[in-house]
């Protein structure tokens, strides 16, 4: 079975063939960083505009590099959440206007489960209970699935995502944008104990995540010891190359605390850490070392399929089509989607729930 994969929920317009779930054939992605990168973050129009740009030409190297012809493709699965709307309104019409003109069926994918099925290419099967780490620049996520397609929600972030974080920090340093990849950069030349940042506690006890402390730790940090955002050109100092470093194993070690606690309380089999903070080396070895004190098999995703692609929309796609599965045609982009224990997507904003057609 050969699925269309369509992903433009942030700011890369993607497209994939995937065979049967599993074999990618062929995975396109046009990002659109150089573009935002001048204003500092994504810009909501701007996205949107270049979604409609490059939608079609995307879709047309995707097919051309799997050496498929339209009329191959047996289903067009489709990110419809959560994420941009205008951006998620290009993704979503297209796949509808495409199934429905070639008859063949498409169904809505919620992003958080495309990257839980990311790993699904290069890891044997995935074995239930899974637990999933799902760590993006618009995301911090743990869940449980029990079996395969339910999810339960282990904890979230209160406040910024951890990639989020990331960007937020590299920002006040100067780095530029995206943060995940040049503070890890600057890391690894740095002292990662040099300077002590908080790891936040949720005051109701519950298991959240929460960076905006660690964000405002670096913000004082920085003021209280004058210490200049690095100019455009420069070689950051050894001061500023130690708090990319502290930042980044505070943050680390604040994603894997939680995850530690409730690992060993629900005894997964898997562990899935996925989402583009999961190119983060430290974070991929930290994660080693705990599964293995656990004695669970972690499952990453390759760089390439940990950052928003449309792969892993495909092979979320494939598995709820292959159960029978379909959107209905007054699928629409919901920005408040849930993942939720019955599978079922339910909006966060009014508890509608958006089954899937059987
Ligand atoms: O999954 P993704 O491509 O998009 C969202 O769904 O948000 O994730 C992008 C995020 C950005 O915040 C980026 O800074 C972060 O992933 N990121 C990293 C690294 N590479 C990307 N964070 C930490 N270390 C990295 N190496
Ligand atoms: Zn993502």
């Amino acid at each position: 079975m050969l699925v269309l994969g369509i992903e433009s929920s942030c700011d890369e317009t993607a497209a994939a063939v995937v065979e049967d779930g599993r074999r990618i054939l062929s995975s396109v992605i046009s990002s659109q960083i150089d573009i935002h990168r001048q204003f500092g973050g994504v810009v909501p129009e701007i996205a949107s505009r270049e979604h409609l740009l490059k939608i079609d030409p995307v879709v047309d190297e995707a097919l051309e590099k799997a050496g498929v012809a339209i009329g191959d493709i047996d289903a067009v699965a489709v990110t419809n959440g959560p994420g941009l709307i205008g951006s998620l309104l290009v993704g979503v019409n297209y796949a509808k206007a495409l199934a429905m003109g070639l008859g063949i069926p498409f169904i809505g994918v919620n992003h958080i489960e495309g990257h839980f099925f990311s790993v699904v290419f290069e890891n044997p099967p995935i074995e239930y209970p899974a637990m999933a780490l799902i760590v993006s620049g618009g995301h911090t996520n743990l869940f449980l699935a029990p079996e395969p397609g339910k999810y339960e929600l282990l904890s979230r972030t209160r406040d910024d995502a951890a990639g989020e974080a990331f960007d937020k920090v590299a920002k006040m340093l100067g780095l530029g944008y995206p943060g995940g990849p040049v503070i890890e950069r600057y890391a690894r030349e740095g002292d990662p104990k040099a300077i002590r940042f908080p790891i936040a506690k949720i005051s109701d006890g519950k298991p959240d995540f929460s960076f905006s402390g660690l964000k405002t730790a670096v913000v004082r940090y920085l003021r209280e010891n004058g210490i200049e955002p690095v100019k455009e050109g420069e070689e950051p100092s050894n001061e500023i190359k130690d708090i990319c470093a502290s930042f980044q194993d505070t943050a680390v070690r604040t994603l894997l605390k939680n995850t530690r606690k409730l690992a060993k309380e629900l005894r997964p089999k898997v562990l899935i850490v996925a989402g583009g903070v999961a190119c983060n080396e430290t974070l991929r070895t930290a994660s080693e070392k705990l599964a293995e004190s656990l004695g669970v098999t972690v499952y990453f995703p390759s760089k390439h399929l940990s950052t928003d692609n449309a792969a892993m929309i495909a092979a979320a796609g494939h598995f709820h089509l292959q159960r029978g599965e379909r959107s209905a045609t007054d699928l629409t982009a919901d920005v408040n989607i849930r993942l939720q224990n019955t599978g079922e997507h339910v909006s966060a904003k009014d508890g509608r729930k958006v089954p899937y057609r059987i």
